[in-house]
């Protein structure tokens, strides 16, 4: 499973980016708004840090427009990291409509906002590239995320559906698990449930014992 960073916190992308364990970034405005800089800066910089699809939301809200900010983006995007941009586009009519025009000019989407497995159907059909279905959001209210991944992996997997299944808003290292055992294709992964991912306290009580047994025998 790929692992995707959730942020757009340029210390915390370098520092876990140097651990060489990143795939790709998402971000979305309200975590772009967390960082107090402006947006170009902040994207300029993720795309030096992380070789892979870098996801950048959309805000307009009518297809025509969705596909001219794309494009405006895109635009001012160095040609050398085109490969990587990839644009965000909400789940709805005319999100659909935006993802196939994008997608006919070779412009990566990501669909965002996906609360079923049909959403994620439609957005396949469409010609999205990647599905980002909420998880941590559908349990908040009540109802199983997961479930929705494994219909959406079995529907995916029954008719050969390239389209990428993104994992979203993970809450806890549990849900990482899940997805991984699901199969899913990427787990996108705000930093600190990274670090817990990375942490255990056997491993740092056991790290701690073999450098002061060490101290007893180095001579
Ligand atoms: O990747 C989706 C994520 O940014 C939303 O997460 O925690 O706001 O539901 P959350």
């Amino acid at each position: 499973m790929k692992i995707f960073i959730d942020t757009a916190d340029l210390n915390e992308i370098k520092e876990i980016a140097s651990w060489g364990i990143l795939d790709g970034v998402t971000t979305n405005p309200t975590l772009l708004a967390k960082c107090g800089r402006s947006f170009q800066d902040i994207i300029d910089e993720i795309f030096t840090l992380v070789d892979g699809p870098i996801n950048l939301e959309v805000l307009s809200e009518k297809a025509d427009d969705m596909v001219r900010e794309a494009k405006q983006i895109v635009s001012k995007i160095p040609q050398k990291y085109h490969k990587n941009i990839t644009i965000k586009i909400p789940m709805d009519s005319e999100g659909l409509i935006a993802v196939k025009a994008l997608c006919k000019d070779g412009i990566k989407t990501n669909v965002t906002l996906i609360f079923s497995a049909n959403q994620a159907l439609l957005a396949a059909k469409a010609g999205a590239t990647f599905v980002s279905p909420f998880i941590g959001r559908l349990d908040d209210n009540g109802q199983e995320g997961m479930h929705v991944i494994e219909e959406i992996m079995d529907i995916f997997c029954n008719y050969d559906i390239e389209t990428e299944v993104i994992v979203a808003s993970i809450r806890h290292p549990i849900h990482v698990i899940e997805a991984a055992r699901l199969g899913a294709d990427i787990a996108t992964i705000p930093p600190e449930v990274i670090r817990k991912m990375m942490k255990h306290p056997l491993t740092d009580a056991g790290i701690k014992s073999f450098l002061k047994d060490w101290e007893k025998v180095k001579k």
